[in-house]
């Protein structure tokens, strides 16, 4: 009896690692709808904005990029919520902004891109 509580915990523990492992995994294989457009490297725009330093970054803030004026003036600084948002539903969020992507719907997965994303910019 004893051992089996034993076994039981260690496989718990097991699972809870894999959990904690497979978010930052699984955002960035996540992340590969966005590299089509994005670069999380400093100064490699693409179709989109590179994304380095993303966090606490204003919306439209890359002198070196074209933004539509809605993305400019939205006056959104980029945090776990407002990127939740914009990933989400991007013409919700800043409405007339000019991202070309149809949104994440799954919070698990845009909880999974956000951690992956913050992870690269420790
Ligand atoms: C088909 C191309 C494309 C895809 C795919 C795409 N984006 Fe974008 N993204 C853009 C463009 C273009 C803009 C600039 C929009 C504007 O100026 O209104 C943008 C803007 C952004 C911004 C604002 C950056 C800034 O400097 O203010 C963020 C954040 C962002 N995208 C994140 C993402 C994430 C995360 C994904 C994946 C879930 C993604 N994008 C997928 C093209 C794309």
């Amino acid at each position: 009896m004893k051992r089996s509580i034993i076994v039981l915990a260690a496989v718990a523990g097991a699972l809870v690692n894999s959990v904690a492992h497979s978010d930052v995994k699984s955002g960035e294989k996540l992340f590969e709808e966005c590299r089509a457009c994005h670069a999380i490297e400093r100064g490699v725009n693409g179709v989109g904005p590179d994304l380095h330093g993303v966090f606490g970054r204003r919306a439209g803030a890359l002198e070196d990029f074209r933004y539509s004026p809605a993305l400019k003036k939205s006056g959104i600084t980029w945090s776990r919520q407002t990127l939740d948002a914009y990933v989400l539903d991007p013409q919700k969020a800043v409405p007339a902004n000019r991202m070309p992507y149809g949104g994440m719907p799954e919070a698990r997965d845009r909880a999974d891109l956000l951690e992956y994303l913050q992870q690269e910019f420790k």
